[in-house]
């Protein structure tokens, strides 16, 4: 083989129901399941390009060459790639984001769906969303949802062929917006990764996971209803959930600042006064403020006046991971 290369385009996701915890943690068989919407205007932009006159795998993120453990689980999706196709050309891999990296949004999600998308057409493979899904979880969790647009479930399973993401209901099946209050733009001391190792050595757990079942019936059901008051109250229970095992996590993680739960009480008052909006809260600080459009202008401007908040980014439901063209728009 000589030159064959793929780019491809994918969007992060907001958990509604979240992944914490892992059955296996090298596959990443999650401990339970999870919903999300993915997230349009922020985007990854991967080109993978196979190669055989390159001596190792190479990869630039945002125009910074990487070594150590990022460009590890970049090979390690590229092996999985490399297998299927059965060739062993080595690859350059050129990703870029259009969200900073400290803004507090997850760019491990876009970055793997975008990868695993763009690896496939390069290795000329035609791979449907389930394989693909598959094959980007391998890389982080929550990117096999990032692999499908619109409102999306992750089917925990318990082993690689059971455990991928599928569409639950089109991205325009319901106009959520998702303002992202970011309140602290720093990268976090603890990433995900390491978490979700420690989510067994909290006793709240077994308990959390033992309950999925229910959230995710709820959520599930919330959405295709497109019944909002439903949805917020579950999407802040299970938040608030993962976020009771983190605290109580050993060591402990706290990923809270002062100015999160002022953003949380905030928006629990506004919702008390008739507002449709509700918070989630993923790893970090950040707090994400969901809600329907007919707020989104005024809720934003009021939550851009609170004291620490730095900036808020907007988001719609989003596409799915796609080929783009070659340098292309
Ligand atoms: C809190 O998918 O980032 O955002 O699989 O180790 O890459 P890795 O973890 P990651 O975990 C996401 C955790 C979360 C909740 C969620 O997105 O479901």
């Amino acid at each position: 083989m000589s030159n064959q290369i793929a780019s491809a385009i994918a969007h992060p996701n907001i958990a509604l129901i979240k992944y914490w915890g892992n059955k296996d943690h090298e596959l990443r068989i999650p401990a339970n399941g999870s919903i999300s919407m993915t997230l349009d205007k922020l985007e990854t932009r991967t080109t993978v390009s196979f190669n055989s006159s390159l001596i190792e795998d190479t990869l630039t993120l945002n125009q910074v060459s990487q070594n150590g453990p990022s460009l590890k689980r970049v090979c390690t999706v590229l092996d999985i790639i490399r297998k299927i196709a059965d060739i062993s050309s080595k690859a350059e891999v050129i990703s870029e984001s259009n969200f900073p990296l400290g803004a507090g949004i997850a760019s491990s999600a876009s970055g793997f769906a975008a990868l695993s998308v763009a690896a496939a057409t390069a290795a000329q493979l035609d791979l449907k969303p389930i394989e693909l899904s598959k094959i980007a979880r391998i890389g982080s969790g929550s990117a096999c949802r990032s692999v499908l647009g619109g409102y999306v479930e992750w089917k925990a399973g318990t082993n690689h062929d059971d455990s991928y993401a599928l569409q639950l209901a089109e991205q325009d099946h319901w106009e959520l917006i998702d303002l992202v209050v970011i309140v602290e733009k720093g990268h976090k001391t603890i990433g995900s990764t390491s978490g979700h190792k420690l989510a067994e050595t909290s006793p709240y757990q077994k308990a959390r996971v033992q309950d999925t079942k229910r959230r995710l019936e709820i959520c599930r059901n919330a959405i295709l209803l497109k019944d909002f008051h439903t949805l917020a109250t579950i999407v802040e229970e299970d938040s608030n959930m993962m976020h009771a095992v983190m605290m109580t996590s050993n060591p402990q993680l706290l990923y809270w600042k002062p100015e999160t739960i002022t953003v949380m009480k905030f928006v629990q008052d506004l919702r008390m006064e008739g507002m449709e909006v509700c918070f989630t809260i993923d790893a970090g600080p950040n707090v994400h403020c969901l809600c329907t459009p007919t707020y989104k202008d005024e809720l934003s401007s009021m939550l851009q006046q609170l004291p620490g908040v730095l900036d808020v980014i907007h988001s719609s439901p989003g596409g799915a991971a796609r080929i783009i063209p070659l340098n292309g728009v």
